[in-house]
């Protein structure tokens, strides 16, 4: 393995335990489907969030958006690289809903991972989810 590739490898590795950590702690009994999200700001630091559901559903949120907070509280205002992680039958990618969400901070060539607690299972691009978006640029 190249150099370049085994640095990414472990930064990968990182955002998959941060991701499947927080996934254990998602508060999700109406669903029982338990995501964590993990994403890299402009800085390096990695946040975290998992999914909060509500007795009233549609009041739940994503594991995404609990990401997103807490890369907003703690300064980073861009994604370089996200991991969403959940365990199922198929890919666990990002709902439309977070796609947007993470258009706000990212750009089209941003990598979105989709995990399961193991591994990697397929890696995307933000323009590949959401193509021809409507982003913080279209208002100006
Ligand atoms: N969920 C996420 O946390 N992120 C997604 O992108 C897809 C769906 C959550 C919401 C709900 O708590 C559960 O998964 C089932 O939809």
């Amino acid at each position: 393995m190249q150099a370049a590739d085994s640095a990414r490898a472990d930064e990968g590795a990182a955002l998959l335990a941060a991701a499947r950590t927080v996934r254990e702690r998602a508060h999700a009994p109406y669903s029982r489907f338990r995501v964590g999200a993990a994403l890299r700001d402009e800085h390096g630091a990695i946040h975290a969030g998992c999914n909060v559901e509500n007795a009233a559903y549609p009041v739940g949120t994503c594991a995404e958006a609990g990401a997103i907070a807490a890369m907003v509280a703690a300064g980073g205002r861009r994604i370089t690289e996200i991991l969403v992680c959940g365990d199922g039958a198929g890919l666990v990618t990002p709902c439309g809903a977070c796609r947007q969400r993470i258009r706000e901070f990212a750009r089209p060539d941003t990598p979105i991972h989709a995990a399961t607690p193991d591994r990697i299972a397929k890696t995307f691009t933000l323009g590949e989810l959401l193509p021809d978006s409507f982003g913080p640029e279209t208002l100006t």
